[in-house]
């Protein structure tokens, strides 16, 4: 149930009651003493009538209809409503319940898309947590996903690559390392004319569909993609080769976008090249930056798969809004490619098409984030270690665990704590990235979500109670309860936010915010020693709680442990 559309839509009846113009916004209190939600609006409302906003903010209480839902309203400092929930309401909470949308729609989601030339690596670890994120949230309210791994499968080095591996087809092991093998290629090409000129006849064999060229191609393509598949499970991802739609699927379609683009009078050849220029993007010096869609060779680039893509997700997947997750180096290129596709009539206004860029990881020392050999960091090394030193966390807080279950602890914890590290980040700015920080118990980590969730367990344990068999509601009746209450039933505005803005650290601070409010309550309100009534609805509290917790560490794709 979405309690900030309930109350802002009761609001805007009441102004429109009183022939007031203007929208509520609606935001969860910070503080108690400002109730439970408080809502601006009136004094804009008041000012447009040229009013005085506590008195009309009086009118709107009057005729405001909060019936089910809130007991009590209150004029706060200059106008500001504060919003106190009922008791009924809140009792009537389905906690961690995903509520449905009312108007599901059709969402590609474009994610992870390492490139299949090397091995995946921590650039694309941002992507791949934060779209599945956003995929699992989208499921889960009921709209139709369409995952998308647009990997980077096709281009110039795969002619280097592929006559690498002709060369090297005695050692049927050469590709097990996919990042030397690059790197010993790149460097033959590198030195060796000959190669070079053996490269080159490849790239054009394999684009002209030469059967030999096509089947190597394949086999690099089947290997490395399986070493992304080994991340993606590890990770816990929901991707699978079933949503590998990669560049190379658009192969057919580049020379129909060039001539589209054509039809539509929006090329201008340029240096040999066929260019788009669209107004909008000036530089400051007032020229324009082209989009360049074919090459003076006849080659075709990025900028054209991803039209032939846009028109692809628009009208045979008729998705009602396409999400790209790349770094936000690639802002630029989004905007000149959904402005194109929009100018070429590739897709429609009934079709969002949204760029959700993130910033980078960065080491201790603030630059991109490296090995300390300055190498780039392997995405498989990075899991180990993490494992390696969830492990250790573990054991450190019991050293008697069994080898197994230290194991599988040190997995979900450790993989845990690295996805949570960059989802609990608001996804637009720069991180850095330190495991000391990650794997611990304090603050807002994961670790820190999963300990709070099996202290929840461990009280049911304590008690002998099977928390399926006690009621499914219950009543707050003080505050640190009602506080409580009140952050379970607001899971669902949170996940608006998320789904609407791709912003997963919404979820991670309301999580946080959810175990810290329960640590209140816990101090402030005895479970297991209290009279009957009292402990049956305190348990039914925790139960919600840890419900809420489990459901929301899932949307992340993150594990939840019964015992540490
Ligand atoms: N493979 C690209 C990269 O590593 C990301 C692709 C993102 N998706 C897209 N439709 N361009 O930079």
């Amino acid at each position: 149930m979405q309690i900030k559309a309930q109350l802002s839509h009761a609001i805007e009846a009441a102004f429109s009651t009183l022939g007031l113009d203007g929208a509520a916004l609606v935001q969860t209190s910070s503080r108690p003493e400002h109730g439970d939600y408080q809502a601006n609006g009136v004094m804009a409302a008041a000012k447009r009538a040229k009013r005085n906003p506590r008195e009309v903010a009086a009118e709107v209480i009057e005729v405001l209809d909060l019936t089910g839902i809130a007991s009590k309203v209150d004029i706060a400092g200059p106008g500001f409503l504060n919003i106190t929930l009922a008791a009924d309401f809140l009792a009537g909470v389905d906690a961690g319940h995903v509520t449905a949308s009312p108007t599901p729609q059709r969402v590609v989601v474009d994610y992870s898309a390492p490139n299949l030339a090397k091995e995946m690596h921590v650039g694309h670890l941002r992507s791949t947590i934060i779209g599945d994120c956003i995929v699992r949230v989208l499921e889960a309210q009921g709209h139709t996903v369409l995952r998308q791994n647009h990997v980077g499968d096709w281009g110039t080095q795969f002619g280097m690559l592929l006559t690498y591996l002709s060369d090297n087809a005695a050692n049927s092991d050469s590709l097990a390392y996919l990042e030397d093998f690059y790197r010993a290629a790149k460097k033959r090409f590198d030195e060796d004319e000959d190669f070079q000129q053996r490269a080159r006849r490849a790239v054009v064999e394999l684009q002209a569909g030469d059967d030999h060229a096509l089947d190597m191609w394949q086999h690099f393509i089947t290997v490395s993609m399986s070493h992304c598949q080994d991340i993606y499970n590890r990770l816990d991802v929901t991707l699978d080769e079933s949503h590998i739609q990669g560049e190379s699927a658009y192969n057919d379609a580049l020379p129909g976008v060039v001539e589209q683009l054509q039809d539509k009078g929006l090329l201008t050849e340029s240096e040999g090249a066929q260019c788009v220029f669209l107004d909008e993007f000036k530089t400051k010096k007032g020229e324009i930056l082209p989009v360049i869609v074919q090459k003076s060779d006849g080659g075709y680039l990025y900028a054209t798969t991803d039209l032939a893509a846009v028109a692809y997700r628009s009208n045979e997947l008729n998705a009602d809004r396409v999400l790209y997750f790349t770094d936000a180096r690639q802002a630029l290129h989004f905007k000149q490619i959904f402005a194109v596709a929009r100018a070429a009539g590739f897709t429609d206004s009934a079709t969002s098409l949204e760029h959700m860029p993130f910033g980078a990881m960065l080491g201790d020392d603030g630059k991109p984030f490296k090995t300390r050999a300055g190498t780039v960091v392997k995405l498989a090394d990075l899991l180990d270690e993490a494992e390696l030193r969830a492990t250790r966390l573990v054991r450190s807080k019991n050293p008697d665990l069994d080898e197994d279950i230290a194991t599988e602890l040190g997995h979900v914890i450790g993989i845990g704590a690295v996805k949570y590290a960059d989802l609990s980040k608001n996804r637009t700015s720069d991180y850095v990235f330190n495991w000391e920080q990650m794997i611990s118990f304090d603050g807002n980590t994961s670790p820190y979500l999963q300990y709070a969730y099996t202290r929840i367990a461990s009280i049911f344990a304590r008690g002998q109670i099977d928390p399926q068999t006690l009621p499914a509601h219950a009543s707050a009746v003080e505050e640190p309860e009602r506080r409580l209450a009140v952050m379970i039933a607001g899971f669902n505005d949170t996940l608006e936010a998320v789904a609407s803005e791709g912003m997963p650290h919404l979820l991670c601070g309301y999580l946080y915010e959810l175990a810290t409010r329960f640590t209140s309550f816990y101090e402030a309100c005895p479970i297991l020693s209290s009279s009957a009534d009292v402990r049956e609805r305190r348990l039914v509290l925790a139960r919600q709680t840890a419900d809420t917790l489990r459901r929301g560490l899932d949307l992340l794709g993150i594990g939840v442990v019964e015992q540490m």
